[in-house]
C-alpha cells in the first residue's frame, strides 16, 4: 500500500495539468499492482511561499510526482531552492519536466541531481509539454486529448517499471540516461513580469500569489526586479485581467519562440 504525493512548481497551470493527468492514470494502473495500491494522496505546493518545506519528509513507501517547468532548460531557482530542503528518505521519485514546446535541455538532468541530493529515488522521468507561458499561442491548448493519450501510456509503463522494482529491489539503483549537460547551461532569463493597467483594483491577489514575494502588496504595480523570477503568475492569478507583459516584451519574446519552434514536440518518457 502506497502513498501517491506530487510535488509541483506550477506558477500558471501548465505542469500541474500534466501532473494531474500523470497522477490519475498512475492511481488507476497501480491498482492491479499488489502491494503497489495507492491509498492516500497528497500534494505540496512548490509555489507557495509560506510554507517551511524542511518540515516536508517522506519515506520509503511514497510514491513521488516532482514536477517543475523548465526556464531557459533550467529547473527553476526556486523550486530548486525548495525541494532542497526536503527530506526525501528513499521515496521514488517520478520526474517530469514541462516546457512550452521550444526545448527542456538540461532540466531533467538538473531535476534528477537536485532530487538525489535531497534522498529521493529517481525511477522514471517524463518530459511534457504545455502551453507556453509567456507566449500562450505557442502550444495552445497543451497538454490535449493525444497528449492525454501518451501521457496514459507513460503512467502504464511507470506502473510496470514500479512493480518490477519491487521484484526485484536490488535493481533499484538506476541509471535513467537522461537527456542533457552537467554542468548545466546557463540561465539567462530576465526579470519580466506583467504590469498592471488602469482596470487593477488593487485586490492583492497578485502579490498574495507571487511565488517569491516580489510585488508589493500595497502598491502591485510595484515589482522587485530582483526577486522576480519572471513566471507569468500574476498575469494568470489576476482577476481583472489587469496584469499583462510590456507589448515590446511580449513581441520580442514571440520573435525569439517563432524562430526556435518549427514543429510540435512530443512528451518524452525515460
Ligand atoms: C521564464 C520562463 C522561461 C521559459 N523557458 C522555456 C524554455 O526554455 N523552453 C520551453 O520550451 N519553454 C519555456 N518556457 C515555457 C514553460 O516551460 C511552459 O509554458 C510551462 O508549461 C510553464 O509551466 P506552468 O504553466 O506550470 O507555469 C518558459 C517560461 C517562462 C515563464
Amino acid at each position: 500500500m502506497k502513498r501517491l504525493t506530487s510535488l509541483v512548481f506550477s506558477p500558471t497551470g501548465g505542469t500541474q495539468k500534466v501532473t494531474d493527468i500523470l497522477a490519475e492514470e498512475l492511481m488507476v494502473e497501480l491498482m492491479n499492482h499488489e502491494g503497489l495500491q495507492i491509498v492516500e494522496t497528497a500534494y505540496l505546493n512548490l509555489c507557495d511561499r509560506l510554507i517551511d518545506f524542511s518540515m516536508t519528509e517522506l519515506t520509503e513507501h511514497d510514491i513521488c510526482l516532482i514536477s517543475v517547468p523548465s526556464y531557459g532548460g533550467r529547473v527553476p531557482t526556486t523550486a530548486v531552492e525548495r525541494l532542497s530542503q526536503i527530506k526525501g528518505n528513499g521515496a521514488q521519485a517520478i520526474l517530469v519536466a514541462v516546457y512550452g514546446n521550444r526545448a527542456f535541455e538540461d532540466t531533467l538532468v538538473e531535476l534528477e541531481d537536485v532530487a538525489n541530493e535531497a534522498g529521493f529515488k529517481p525511477v522514471a522521468a517524463v518530459a511534457a509539454i504545455a502551453e507556453h507561458s509567456v507566449v500562450r499561442d505557442f502550444a495552445a491548448g497543451r497538454p490535449n486529448g493525444f497528449d492525454r493519450r501518451q501521457l496514459t501510456t507513460f503512467a502504464k509503463k511507470i506502473a510496470a517499471r514500479l512493480a518490477l522494482l519491487k521484484a526485484n529491489p536490488s535493481e533499484n539503483k538506476l541509471d535513467l540516461k537522461l537527456p542533457g549537460n552537467r554542468p548545466y547551461k546557463e540561465f539567462k532569463g530576465a526579470p519580466t513580469y506583467g504590469v498592471p493597467d488602469d482596470t487593477c483594483v488593487n485586490c492583492g491577489i497578485c502579490a498574495a500569489q507571487c511565488p517569491v514575494g516580489a510585488i508589493d502588496e500595497k502598491d502591485p504595480s510595484k515589482v522587485d526586479e530582483s526577486l522576480c523570477i519572471a513566471c507569468k503568475r500574476c498575469t494568470v492569478v489576476c482577476p481583472t485581467n489587469s496584469r499583462a507583459l510590456k507589448p515590446e516584451v511580449l513581441e520580442a519574446s514571440r520573435k525569439f519562440l517563432s524562430q526556435h519552434i518549427k514543429e510540435d514536440k512530443i512528451n518524452e518518457l525515460f
